[in-house]
């Protein structure tokens, strides 16, 4: 699949030998300012580390019946998914080989698809059937015509894609979650609201603020009284990393019970909590300008019980959400000050920090070397 992508990417001018270095927590330094404030990055971001990882993309939920399908951009490129006669799943690139054009909007269900823009139409598993007007194209025959195929896979009832070659399987890169969360199981959950926020700062500046729990009690004081910070751990395995707390179900809208938080590289949270789930979807939109997209998940939707949580859950998520936002902010605008080059991470702290930071140098690395 390479093979169609021009290159992995351009490394930034700012961007140094000294930058790309693996370091070991203990020697831990962040990763510099221009990796958050040149707007160089975007793109190199897009190529080096989105085009060539697994991708969230939506719910199984939508792709269940023949003909249903999800649209979604990765690394700024359109894609979709559909389900085919055959019950199997498979991943395009969402453009048409006659002129580029879309072959969907968005989700849904078609029989076949249909150009938005000319009208030629595909079979369900990429082919092209019909070219209107076409007869007197020399050396056009439609049997020659298929869309490019990107991966696709599920996982838990959640789909995911990837457009360029992750080199590492879907499963693997989840490779236990799965058990720790038993006898959760997301495929049971429904999915009920999503939420999105805008915020001005880079993608990274949100993912770091989400991997540790140092800021708790300076910039979450509601927070802070429902998580037990001192008993706040982290593990890290190859591609996610863990947060661990207890929680005290006799306050707040969070019954007891083991809250996980998982973080899978490059920029998908699943916020795990008995009974729900939340995904965090993190979008690059320009190096100082991100979205984030909150989807929650529930066992129980209808029950009265049910219904007050979820609206507690839903205001009190906001709460966090905007103190996290209001940091966030402010950290963009100190990373792009020239005041900031980079600084240490706490050890016993930013352990996840660490761990997102080297898998991104790792993805810089790759992408600029061919190697680890
Ligand atoms: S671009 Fe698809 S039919 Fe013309
Ligand atoms: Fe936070």
């Amino acid at each position: 699949m390479s093979s169609r992508s021009p290159g992995h990417g351009v490394p930034p001018a700012s961007l140094s030998q000294r930058d790309l270095e693996t370091c070991l927590l203990a020697e831990a330094r962040t990763l510099p300012a221009p990796a958050y404030a040149d707007p160089a990055f975007h793109l190199f971001d897009q190529q080096a580390v989105f085009a060539r990882s697994w991708q969230w993309m939506g719910r199984t939920a939508e792709v269940r019946a023949v003909g249903d399908h999800i649209v979604a951009e990765v690394a700024g490129k359109p894609v979709i998914a559909v389900r085919g006669h055959d019950g199997v799943l498979r991943g395009f690139f969402n453009v048409c080989k006659h002129r580029a054009g879309p072959l969907a909007f968005a989700s849904g269900n078609a029989r076949q698809l249909q150009c938005k823009y000319h009208g030629w139409t595909y079979t369900l598993d990429g082919q092209l059937r019909a070219a209107h007007e076409m007869q007197e194209a020399g050396d056009f025959d439609v049997r020659d015509v298929h869309l490019d195929a990107v991966q696709v896979a599920e996982w838990q009832g959640l789909v995911f894609v990837a457009v360029d070659d992750p080199g590492v399987a879907l499963e693997q890169v989840l490779a236990g979650i799965r058990e720790r969360i038993a006898p959760m199981d997301l495929t049971g959950l429904q999915f009920h609201t999503r939420v999105a926020y805008e915020m001005a700062c880079n993608w990274k500046v949100y993912v770091d603020n989400y991997l540790e729990g140092y800021h708790l009690p300076h910039v979450h004081p509601g927070l802070n009284k429902l998580l037990d910070y001192r008993a706040y751990t982290t593990h890290t395995a190859e591609w996610y990393s863990y947060q661990h707390s207890r929680v005290d179900g006799t306050q707040g809208p969070y019954a007891g019970g083991d809250a996980h938080y998982y973080f899978v590289f490059p920029n998908l949270m699943l916020n795990i909590l008995p009974g729900r789930l939340q995904t965090n979807l993190v979008v690059p939109v320009t190096h100082n300008h991100c979205r984030v997209l909150f989807d929650y998940y529930y066992s129980d939707t209808e029950s009265e019980a049910a219904r007050e949580l979820i609206a507690e859950d839903l205001r009190f998520s906001d709460e966090v959400q905007q103190e996290d936002i209001f940091i966030c902010e402010r950290v963009q605008q100190g990373l792009g000050s020239g005041a900031y080059q980079a600084g240490r991470l706490s050890p016993k702290r930013e352990a996840g920090v660490h761990h997102f930071q080297e898998l991104v140098r790792k993805s810089y690395r790759r992408a600029l070397t061919g190697k680890d």
